[in-house]
């Protein structure tokens, strides 16, 4: 027998060291260092724990190996199973995150529900709500399914054993990663070795079986320490669940997948009786826009592989303060200092004494390059107080220099522009047409003589 061995462990990241340190070079923590016995186990998260038998891991030939029953099968939302690639793969570790009360036990008590609905056994484990509460949450979703079954529990090994059973069902969710406890690692629960252990014990089970396994993780505001940014690479599937309270929306999106795409996404409106896919999601974040009102374009922007129509508002007014204000909601506010900086030196347009403020509709946030020359045509047109055609549509990149910059995806964004009926449509040069220049595209939108 090994002699008993001491290390010290962050209680904070779970990083150890041999010997007590003040600070964590890990996480940066002060004072987090906790000295504990060396576990038998390593702190890859129990794998080497159980002993297997010698031979049940040996290696197999892959040419001949059986695939049967290895396929995706369609989970009852056809959006999802987009999201997903095919649908829920059988033996396969998904990772669902979000912000808490985003809607992600919503989301997958419904699935278990569909899944219920179509004959087959779905189990949700919670370790974070009752019986009582998780049956008054389906009975509010209309979930009323005798193949819909509910375990609540924060042991890892129960939910582990569900997934391991000889009659293992076809979808297991925990809900969620934090809450759950594994004997392979100290800590409390939701702290970041008990994460990972939690999550390596339920991936290794679920390997084994054809259930398909979704997992639930917070993803808090203060950081992503103990979220699910560090289960990602132990997962085959990462989607998120992203979205603003405030607002009914919420976007599923895959980031990591072994088995589909990662830029497929699907829209859900929250409504009194759960998600709700939105059937044509294209036009949804136009909301009530008011074509005539000046500071107002519309950009078709692209989110995952799709292009959305979206309202890109600005306001330009004199300000009264030393320094004037700057405010960007669901666009990145360095873009918008970066753009009024071209915007003065390469049209001369003067916004020093001018407070700006800029939105986008609907509150979704974009990222999307294409959205600069929309965003430019929405301060010019605060900025003249003349409102852009009131069917016009924008989408280019724009350099420094006062280039406009192809982007991605220009032929999707032409006929989602024509499907939707928007003329004129300002974009980047593509065979000849298009504005090369942001004075060439100052003058077709507002004319020679502007304001
Ligand atoms: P929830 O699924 O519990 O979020 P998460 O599991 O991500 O923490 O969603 C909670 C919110 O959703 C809560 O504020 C109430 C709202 N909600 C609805 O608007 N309609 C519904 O049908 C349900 C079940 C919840
Ligand atoms: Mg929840």
């Amino acid at each position: 027998m090994a002699k008993a061995r001491l290390i010290h462990v962050c209680s904070s990241c779970g990083a150890q060291s041999p010997r007590w340190r003040g600070q964590c070079e890990t996480c940066g923590e002060w004072n987090t260092f906790k000295e504990q016995a060396a576990p038998a186990v390593s702190a890859g998260g129990g794998r080497s724990a159980r002993s297997v038998p010698h031979g049940a891991n040996a290696p197999v030939s892959l040419t001949g190996f059986s695939l049967d029953g290895a396929t995706a099968s369609p989970s009852g939302l056809p959006g999802l199973d987009r999201v997903l690639g095919q649908g829920l793969q059988p033996g396969g570790a998904v990772l669902l995150g979000g912000e808490p009360g985003i809607g992600k036990s919503t989301l997958l008590l419904q699935l278990a529900g569909k899944m219920a609905a179509s004959g087959q056994r779905a189990v949700y484990v919670s370790g974070e709500e009752s019986l009582g509460q998780l049956a008054a949450r389906a009975k509010r979703l209309n979930i009323h399914h005798e193949g819909l079954l509910a375990s609540c529990t924060t042991s890892a090994a129960e939910a582990a054993s569900i997934l391991s059973g000889p009659d293992a069902p076809a979808l297991v969710v925990v809900d969620s990663v934090q809450t759950m406890a594994s004997s392979f690692a100290d800590g409390a629960p939701g702290s970041p070795s008990q994460v990972r252990a939690v999550a390596a014990e339920l991936v290794e089970a679920v390997k084994k079986s054809r259930a398909t396994l979704i997992l639930v993780g917070h993803v808090t505001k203060e950081g992503l320490i103990a979220g699910p940014k560090i289960l990602e690479h132990m997962v085959d599937t990462v989607l998120y669940l992203e979205g603003d309270r405030q607002h009914f929306y919420r976007i599923l999106r895959s980031f990591k997948n072994r088995f589909g795409p990662t830029d497929e996404l699907m829209v859900l409106e929250m409504l009194g009786d759960g998600l709700v896919p939105v059937p044509d999601p294209s036009t949804y974040f136009l909301g009530e826009r008011d074509e005539k009102a000046s500071g107002s374009a519309v950009v078709l922007a692209l989110e995952g592989k799709r292009p959305f129509a979206v309202e890109v508002q600005a306001l330009v007014s004199k300000s009264y303060l030393a320094m004037p204000r700057r405010t960007a909601l669901g666009l990145d506010l360095n873009r918008l200092h970066l753009l009024l900086a071209v915007l003065e030196k390469r049209l001369g347009v003067q916004l020093g004494q001018s407070d700006i403020y800029a939105k986008t509709g609907g509150g979704l946030k974009l990222t999307d390059p294409g959205l600069d020359l929309g965003l430019i045509a929405a301060v010019l047109s605060s900025y003249y107080d003349r409102s852009v055609p009131p069917r016009a549509v924008f989408w280019g990149e724009v350099d420094l220099s006062g280039k406009v910059r192809p982007v991605a995806a220009h032929d999707a964004r032409l006929k989602q522009a024509k499907r939707l009926g928007y003329t004129p449509v300002f974009h980047p040069p593509v065979e000849g047409r298009g504005a090369a220049t942001l004075k060439d595209f100052q003058r077709a939108l507002f004319g020679s003589g502007q304001g």
